[in-house]
C-alpha cells in the first residue's frame, strides 16, 4: 500500500501540512510520557495539573532543556535511540517523508528536536495567534503528539496555503535570509484565518518547511506534549543558497 494517497499529496501541495492520524507507537508514546518528568522543575508534581500551570520561572542547562513562561523543551532525550525509532525512524512515517521527498533522498535521523510542551495558561487573558516562518535548513517539519491535545490546547497552528507565497519571499531557498515582502506577507496572513491542529496522542501532522505557523496558547488544564523533527534531503548543502526555485517543488519528487 502506498504511504500517501494522492489525495493526501494534493492536500499537502495545496495547503502546506498534512494530517496523519494514529501513525506513532502507543508503546513508545507511554514512554516518552513518563520519561518528560525527568526534566520537570521542582516545582511541577506530575500527579497535581494545578501545578503545570505556567508561566514558570526561567531555566536553561547545558543539554539544552529550556523551560520559563508557557514553555517547556526537553531536548536532551532527542538523541535517545526510541525516540527517534517512535517518530522520524518511525517506519510508516519514514515511507510518508521519503514519499514526498524521494527515496534514497533523506538524511537518515539520528535525533529529534525533543519534547516541546506548552503549559496551560491558566486564568490569564487569551492573547491573540501570530506567526511566524522557520529560518533553519530543512524540508518537511513533521509535529507528533504524545498526548492529547484539545482544541484551543496550544495545537500546532498554521495559517493554510501560506508556503505558497512565503517560500518566494526570501533571498535563498532555505537559509533565513527573508526579503522585505516576507515581513508584509506575516502581516497579511496574521490578518486570515489558521486551523488548530488538535489531535490525538499518536497523530503526526506534517508541514513545509515555509509554512507560517505558530504554537497555539494553550487554554486547557492539560500540558500540550509533542515530538518534533525536521526531515532535509541529503542535497541541503548545494541547494540552500540557491535563489528559491520557480518550481517549488522541485525537490519534492513524490509531488507533481
Ligand atoms: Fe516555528
Amino acid at each position: 500500500m502506498e504511504p500517501l494517497s494522492d489525495q493526501e499529496i494534493q492536500f499537502f501541495k495545496e495547503e502546506g501540512y498534512l494530517i496523519k492520524k494514529q501513525v506513532m507507537d502507543p508503546g513508545l508514546i507511554a514512554l516518552a510520557r513518563e520519561r518528560l518528568w525527568d526534566s520537570a522543575s521542582d516545582t511541577m508534581d506530575p500527579k497535581d495539573p494545578d501545578t503545570w500551570i505556567g508561566p514558570i520561572e526561567e531555566h536553561r542547562d547545558d543539554q539544552g532543556n529550556v523551560r520559563g513562561g508557557y514553555g517547556w523543551k526537553y531536548r536532551q532525550i532527542g538523541s535517545q535511540e526510541w525516540i527517534v525509532r517512535m517518530l522520524p525512524r518511525d517506519l510508516t512515517i519514514w515511507s510518508m517523508a521519503e514519499k514526498l521527498l524521494g527515496k534514497g533522498n533523506v538524511v537518515v535521523p539520528d535525533r529529534i528536536r525533543g519534547i516541546y510542551c506548552i503549559l496551560p495558561q491558566g486564568d490569564q487573558p487569551e492573547k491573540p495567534t501570530t506567526c511566524h516562518t522557520d529560518g533553519h535548513p530543512f524540508h518537511l517539519g513533521v509535529v507528533g503528539y504524545i498526548g492529547d491535545v484539545p482544541p484551543k490546547g496550544g495545537g500546532f497552528t498554521v495559517w493554510p496555503k501560506s508556503h505558497r507565497k512565503l517560500y518566494f519571499d526570501y533571498h535563498s531557498s532555505h537559509r533565513n535570509e527573508p526579503t522585505e515582502q516576507h515581513e508584509k506577507d506575516i502581516a497579511y496572513f496574521n490578518q486570515q484565518t489558521y486551523v488548530d491542529c488538535h489531535g490525538q496522542a499518536g497523530d503526526i501532522i506534517f508541514w513545509h518547511h515555509r509554512l507560517a505557523h505558530a504554537a497555539g496558547h494553550n487554554r486547557s488544564r492539560q500540558i500540550r506534549q509533542a515530538v518534533l523533527y525536521d526531515f532535509r534531503r541529503k542535497d541541503m548543502d548545494q541547494v540552500m543558497e540557491e535563489p528559491p526555485s520557480q518550481d517549488m517543488w522541485r525537490d519534492w519528487p513524490g509531488i507533481c
